[in-house]
Order: C-alpha cells, then structure tokens, then sequence
C-alpha cells in the first residue's frame, strides 16, 4: 500500500494556532476525568477504604492480566448532571482481558451513594451487557450496590431497558454460552439480588458481601423480624446454607483470585479468521493531530491528513481516489489489522452516497471491519440536488450501512450533523463501539442552521398576518437557540447521556479500534444481506 504523502506545514500558523486550541482541549478532558476517578479524600472514599475494601477500579486492575489494557467506557457518564454527584455515573464498565480473553466487566462503585442506580447507571450496566451479546463477551460483575436510587425511581425501573433488562440480559446471554459471573463485594439489595443469582457462577466475600431481596430495615417494616445483613445474607450464610452463592472468600484480593481461576475453565470459542500483519506504527506522528484534528467546524481538513496519522505506517489504499472527493474511502492496516476506512471530506452528494455503498459492499463482501470517521455537516440542499434524487441515494448509503454485517466502529472526530450522522453509522446504526474527540460536535444541524430555520418560521407566521418580526426579537431568538446548540452539541453533553461510549484522546484512537476489533473476533461475523437498493 502507498504512505499518503502528508501537505501539512507544522510551522504554519494554523498549525500550530490549532495545536494551542487543541492542547487546551485536552487539559479540559484530562481535567474532567481526573475529578471523576481521582477521589482520595472525598469522606465515601475514605470510609470505603477504612472498611478495607478496594476501590472499584482497583478491583478491576486486579482483575484483568498484568500488562494488558483495560478500555474504559463512558467514564464521563453523568458528568454534569445531578451537581455532579454521581462520577462516571457510579459504575465502571469496559473490556479487560482475563486469562486471554476479552471479557466486559462492570463494576459498581459503591463510593457514589452506596452504588445505586440512576438512569445513566442503568444505560451504562444495559450498554455494557449489550457489547457482550453482540461480541460474544463473558461479564464479570463486581457487585457492591444498594440497587435503585430510590428518589429516581421512576427513570430507572418500570421500562424495557431499565434495571429488569440487567437479568433478561443475563438468562439471555446464559443460555447463548456466554459465561457470566458475579463477585459480590458489598450490597446487593432487592433487585440487585438478581444480579449474582441469575449468574453462573458466584463469589462474595466475608462479612462483606450480602445479597437480600429486602434488607433488615425493610424485613423489620414487613414482618417485625430483627437480624443484622449478615444474619439475612452473608457469605457464611449464601455458600453454606442456601447456595445462592458458590464460593467464600476472604477478601477482594481472594474473590478476584477464585475469578481469575474461574477463567482457566471457560472455553476457547473459535474465533473469527482475519488477516492480521505485523504492527508498523504511523508514519506520520498521531501526536500531529492536535494541530490537524477540526477545531473551527467550518474549516476544510483533508481527511487524508487524519487517516496518516491513525494507521499503520501511514499507508492507504485508496479507492475511487479520483470520483466524489467529499467521501474519502479505502484500504488500511490498524495495528495490524484490516481495515476498510469511510471518512467525510466535505457535504453528501448522490456521488458520494454511491461511492460510499459500493466501498460497504467491497468489506462486507471481504469480511473486512469498517472504521467511520465522522466530519459531516450533513447532505446537499437545494432544487438541482432533490430533482437528482439526493434523498434515493442518500438512501443507498444508509440502506449499506444499516444493514452491513462486518464489524463498524465510529470516531466523531468533528461534527455529526443531521442525517450525515445516520450515513456514516451514527449511534441508531450499531457501531460496535462509538467515540468522540473532545472537539466533536453532534446535533440535528449546526446552530447556525437551526436558528435560521426557526427564525424563517417564525417571519412567516408573521407575515401571514401582515406583521414584521422586531430585529430585536430576531437577535434573542438567534442568540437563544445558537448557546442551546453549543451547550447541547458539545462531546461532553453527548458522553454524559451515553450517546456514546466515552470520550478519547485522538492520539489513543488506533489503540482504542484495535481493541474494538480484537473484541469483535470473538464472534463469528454474520453474511451481510442487502435489501432493496432503490434506482
Ligand atoms: N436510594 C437512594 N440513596 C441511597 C440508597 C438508595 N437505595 N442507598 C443509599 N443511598 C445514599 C445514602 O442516602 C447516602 O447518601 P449521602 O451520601 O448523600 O448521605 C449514600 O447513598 C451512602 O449511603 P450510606 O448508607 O451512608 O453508605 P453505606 O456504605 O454505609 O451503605 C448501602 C450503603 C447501599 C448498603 C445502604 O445505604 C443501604 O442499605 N441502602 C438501602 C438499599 C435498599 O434498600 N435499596 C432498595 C433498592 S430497590
């Protein structure tokens, strides 16, 4: 494959007046991510610790195989929302690698209101189980929750994918031989209960771990009965009487040992045969992108200059290098893996909606992942393109994309605007997993554009009454909708309601696909099956 010839100049004030940008919007995220994981001397923290229990992601560091990455998801989950008292929505979920295999874990963090769950917890734990279905990943459950955050009740109990999902998942994935197992290191209260009685395989730990469907207070309220949590539903009491867990441990060190025994004993799955190369890192340096990646969204970035900058020695086989340019489409290598590559390079025309599904159909027909990188302000308006069929196909693109059957990943790595957000495999079409860069953007249109449409509507409502609309009441109106769609349009809005699955630094995001990638072989990969291509 041939290295893209980079026409960057790191000594243009460009350049280097976006790497200024850039560098202060990664001192943000690192900033906001430090306060969520970094706690020490919040007074839960410390009676956590005084009780001699691991934090959660100490557990997780335990848990998985020395010297491999753990791939945080939605660590900002929540984040600015409830006066940021639930951090990274009081859960830590990702993919960890426990005696080989890639493995989701999902840990409650009991040091945010005793673990329970608010809706962006439950989004979070039913993400995280839905990655595992779709990937064929067992689930480790490190269970410290006092289940539903009882004032918010009504988000987080009564719908489909609400907490009951968390037990459907689980007898669902049981019986598609996906192994799942608890480790109960605190609480499991009422409906958490579930969570290691529906597992495989369950450890809890001494006078630490309790699973009760009502705790004592609530025992007491219903029957009068006095008994302390470890009367109820202790580990003494689950592994030798009732059996509803199958092994004692001494402490979260032990637990996490019998886990990782318990890993010796599930199986190999055969896994999805691909063609993987010795790893040759970027040519060009990832850590370049700072001063390339779209901070001003109306700037042009040729999207060659970020595709250099993310595959294997820079190289690229470029597809249709010649026809609808606004679509960049080609062949790579991600730390050795293939890799078919989708990425704007400017507005949708019916060309590139064409040029796009036949690459689709050149992956899927090769078995190839597909990586999307998302810089779209959307498709082409106007009489010439509708009368041209932009909207069939538009479709086209969208028909491809849906229904393609090999694994896709998603990086916002500017903005995600409109239905260009759908054609380049935007959140409602399955992305195996879907990233932003802390300078993305995501909403129905830009701000520009929204506020111009609004103020159209409201002119012409006016005007059918013979009136004019004040310039005044069109500068608020303006102004009102264009600090609503920045506020509402940035990453961290989008990362905290689990748009997607979390935030990363541009220069991760090669490390970040393959594992994405490694985690998408452990299940064989469907035929694709089109359907009507409308002509
Ligand atoms: N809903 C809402 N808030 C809850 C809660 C719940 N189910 N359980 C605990 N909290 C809050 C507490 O009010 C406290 O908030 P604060 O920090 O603002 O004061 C915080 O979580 C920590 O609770 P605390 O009891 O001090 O911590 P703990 O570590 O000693 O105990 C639990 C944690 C979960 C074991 C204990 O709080 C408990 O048993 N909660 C009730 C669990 C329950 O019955 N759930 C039913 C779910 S259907």
């Amino acid at each position: 494959m041939y290295r893209i010839k980079s026409q960057i100049d790191k000594t243009s004030q460009t350049y280097l007046a976006n790497k200024v940008a850039y560098t202060e919007m990664m001192a943000t995220l690192h900033a906001r991510t430090s306060s969520v994981i970094n706690r020490e001397t919040e007074k839960s923290v410390l009676k956590h610790k005084e009780r001699g229990k691991l934090l959660a992601r100490e557990r997780i560091d335990l848990l998985v195989d020395q010297n491999t990455p753990f791939l945080e998801l939605s660590t900002l989950g929540a984040f600015g929302k409830y006066e940021n008292q639930f951090p990274s929505a009081g859960i830590i979920t990702g993919i960890g690698v426990i005696q080989g295999k890639e493995t989701i874990i999902i840990a409650n963090d009991a040091t945010v209101k005793g673990g329970t769950y608010i809706k962006e917890t439950i989004r979070k734990h039913v993400r995280a189980q839905e990655i595992a279905m779709e990937n064929h990943l067992p689930c480790v459950y490190m269970v410290d929750s006092g289940g539903a955050f009882l004032p918010d009740q009504a988000n987080v109990f009564p719908d489909r994918f609400d907490f009951g999902r968390f037990f459907y998942n689980q007898a669902r994935m049981s019986a598609a031989g996906i192994p799942q197992i608890s480790i109960v290191m605190g609480s499991c209260t009422a409906g958490g209960a579930y969570v290691p009685a529906m597992s495989d395989e369950t450890i809890i730990v001494k006078e630490q771990g309790t699973i009760f469907i009502g705790g004592p207070p609530l025992v007491k309220a219903a029957t009068g009965e006095e008994v302390t949590a470890e009367e109820l539903g202790g580990a003494d009491v689950h592994t030798s009487i009732s059996g509803v867990a199958d092994h004692f441990a001494e402490d979260d060190r032990h637990a996490i040992s019998i886990c990782r025994n318990i890993f010796e004993t599930i199986e190999n799955k055969e896994k999805q045969k691909i063609d993987v190369i010795p790893v040759e890192e970027p040519y060009y340096d990832p850590k370049e992108l700072y001063g390339i990646a779209p901070v001003d969204l109306k700037k042009a970035v040729d999207a060659r200059e970020i595709i250099a900058r993310i595959v294997d020695g820079s190289r690229f086989q470029e597809f249709k290098a010649r026809y609808a340019p606004t679509i960049i489409t080609g062949f790579a290598h991600i730390m050795g893996f293939p890799v078919g590559i989708i990425a704007n390079n400017g507005v949708l025309f019916s060309e590139t909606s064409l040029k796009g599904a036949h690459f689709i159909e050149l992956c899927t027909s090769r078995k190839i992942p597909i990586i999307f990188l998302q810089n779209i302000t959307g498709f082409i308006v106007g009489k010439e393109y509708e009368r041209k069929g932009i909207a069939r196909d538009g479709a086209k693109l969208v028909h491809a994309v849906a229904n393609a059957n090999v694994p896709k990943f998603t990086v916002v790595i500017g903005g995600s605007f409109g239905a260009g957000n759908y054609a380049m495999a935007g959140r409602a079409y399955d992305p195996r997993l879907l990233f932003m860069w802390p300078n993305a953007k995501i909403s129905v249109m830009g701000g520009e554009q929204a506020s111009d449409v609004l103020i159209q509507v409201k002119r012409d409502q006016l005007k059918a009454r013979g009136k004019e609309m004040p310039q005044d009441d069109i500068d608020k109106l303006k102004k009102s909708i264009l600090d609503k769609y920045e506020h509402e349009g940035s990453a961290y809005y989008s990362t905290a309601r689990m748009w997607d699955d979390g935030i990363i630094d541009p220069v991760d995001t090669r490390k970040v696909l393959a594992m994405g990638i490694a985690m998408s072989l452990c299940k064989k990969w469907e035929e694709t099956k089109y359907g009507i291509f409308r002509m």
